[in-house]
């Protein structure tokens, strides 16, 4: 089944600052990385195009640029095929891999409509953060592929003509994803994102951005705190297991994770991503993955027209992004005071969203995050064509600027690790092949 939307809403002009939000209480500065980019010809969107392949000769590298501007992205929202959950791991107290499903959760509705979570208990005492300042890039997604090669297929016989070929054309982040689908609406975040082809397929790792990690190392004791408040909710609401309740005097360890793995279309770009997901449904009954999974979210209580307007047209995108991605098909919001204290919870359907921000004006549409995504995966074929895992061509964006790259060759921002590099390019011979792959 194809998931579709069609939207039905004005062009929109500008865009405004986000409204208390604490992932978004920053002032970007300028880009002072000095960053070499190449200036060049622009990708023009919408115009049809071949990715290159062995074919571009060697002495042409391309020369070009990715607009963002929105309306250019404003036609029939592109082929987006129902995700499928070709599986999941698990990331434990101490950030460990492990290739089941141990760490996840169980939904347990909250008894009152203004259930008076007190968001701010355990901050001191019962939180373990997870040190962002190691960068994990892509590696737990190499580590479930490693283990996993045989459920990804080799149906595909261009794809299965090289030696590491798995199948799908990009893998990466669900939350590298979100971040492009939102970029047309986007006025203060940039972007870095390192790409590298091997056996025909892009991984696409972020990179940190200067002003990025300015932020993080500036961030005030209210916004640490306030970074807690969303992960003290999902413990308010979720438990170990179907029988149980959440335990909200226990430890608060953000290292924990279940991460669910996808594999979707795009047009003609075929998927493998992975994403956080808070919770399943705990009816037994419940469909299967990911249709009983369950996103958790936070945010201020809404009180003005102002606040519902701010809500809609920069939090929603965000949600609706996220969740979207993998095919998770509900989000439950806490809604919090100043105090962080929730004052109700309200269920959002992703697919009621677009109907939700219709009468919005100045709004955010599905289709133009979903024809950028596509066109930016597109000008990143066209773009890395060397299939070598030492090659990043690294994509830099930067609020009301197009997008541009730049090659490295042996440097720093090499992230396929040689455990993977290895492992990858030696013998296909251990691989099964007799399981079924899921049809995209
Ligand atoms: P909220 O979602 O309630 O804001 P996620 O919702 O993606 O599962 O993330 C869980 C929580 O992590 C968030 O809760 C928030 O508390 C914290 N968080 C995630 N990304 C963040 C960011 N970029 N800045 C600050 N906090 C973030
Ligand atoms: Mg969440």
């Amino acid at each position: 089944m194809d998931q579709r939307h069609q939207s039905h809403h004005r062009p929109q002009h500008t865009n405004s600052n986000h409204h208390d939000n604490h992932q978004s209480t920053f002032k970007r500065d300028m880009d002072d990385s000095g960053r070499g980019h190449f200036q060049h010809k622009r990708f023009r969107p919408g115009q049809n195009h071949h990715p290159a392949g062995p074919s571009t000769p060697p002495s042409s590298p391309p020369t070009q640029s990715l607009s963002v501007q929105r309306q250019l992205y404003e036609r029939d929202f592109p082929l987006y095929k129902q995700p499928v959950e070709v599986g999941h791991f698990s990331l434990d107290s101490e950030r460990r891999f492990f290739n089941d499903a141990r760490q996840l959760r169980y939904y347990v509705e909250p008894e009152k409509s203004c259930p008076n979570f007190d968001l701010r208990d355990g901050y001191r005492g019962r939180f373990v953060k997870r040190d962002d300042r190691v960068k994990e890039k892509l590696d737990h997604i190499l580590r479930w592929i490693l283990a996993n090669r045989s459920k990804l297929q080799l149906k595909d016989t261009a794809a299965s003509s090289s030696p590491c070929a798995l199948g799908v054309d990009i893998v990466t982040w669900r939350g590298h994803l979100t971040k492009l689908l939102t970029t047309p609406y986007e006025t203060r975040e940039g972007w870095l994102l390192a790409v590298t082809r091997m056996g025909g397929t892009l991984y696409i790792s972020e990179v940190e951005t200067e002003a990025a990690r300015r932020d993080r190392e500036n961030r005030t004791e209210r916004h640490e705190e306030m970074m807690y408040w969303g992960y003290k909710f999902e413990q308010y609401t979720c438990a170990d297991d179907a029988q149980s309740l959440p335990d909200p005097g226990g430890v608060v360890n953000t290292n924990e994770a279940f991460c669910t793995v996808v594999q979707t279309r795009l047009a003609e770009h075929r998927l493998l991503f992975s994403g956080e997901v808070d919770c399943r449904d705990k009816d037994p009954k419940a469909p299967s993955p990911p249709a009983n999974y369950i996103e958790m979210k936070t945010s201020l209580e809404i009180s003005t027209p102002k606040q519902r307007s701010n809500f809609h047209r920069f939090k929603l995108l965000k949600w609706w992004a996220q969740s979207f991605l993998p095919g998770v098909p509900r989000i439950v919001a806490g809604f919090r005071d100043h105090d962080g204290v929730v004052v109700s919870v309200e269920t959002y359907h992703i697919s009621k969203i677009s109907q939700l921000i219709k009468n919005e004006t100045n709004c955010w549409k599905p289709t133009v995050c979903m024809n950028f995504c596509c066109e930016f995966l597109s000008f990143v074929k066209s773009v890395v064509t060397e299939d070598n895992p030492r090659v990043v061509h690294l994509f830099s964006w930067d609020p009301h600027r197009d997008v541009t790259y730049s090659i490295h060759r042996d440097s720093q921002y090499s992230f396929l690790p040689d455990w993977y590099v290895k492992e990858m390019t030696s013998s296909t011979s251990r691989e099964t092949h007799h399981q079924h792959p899921p049809q995209i």
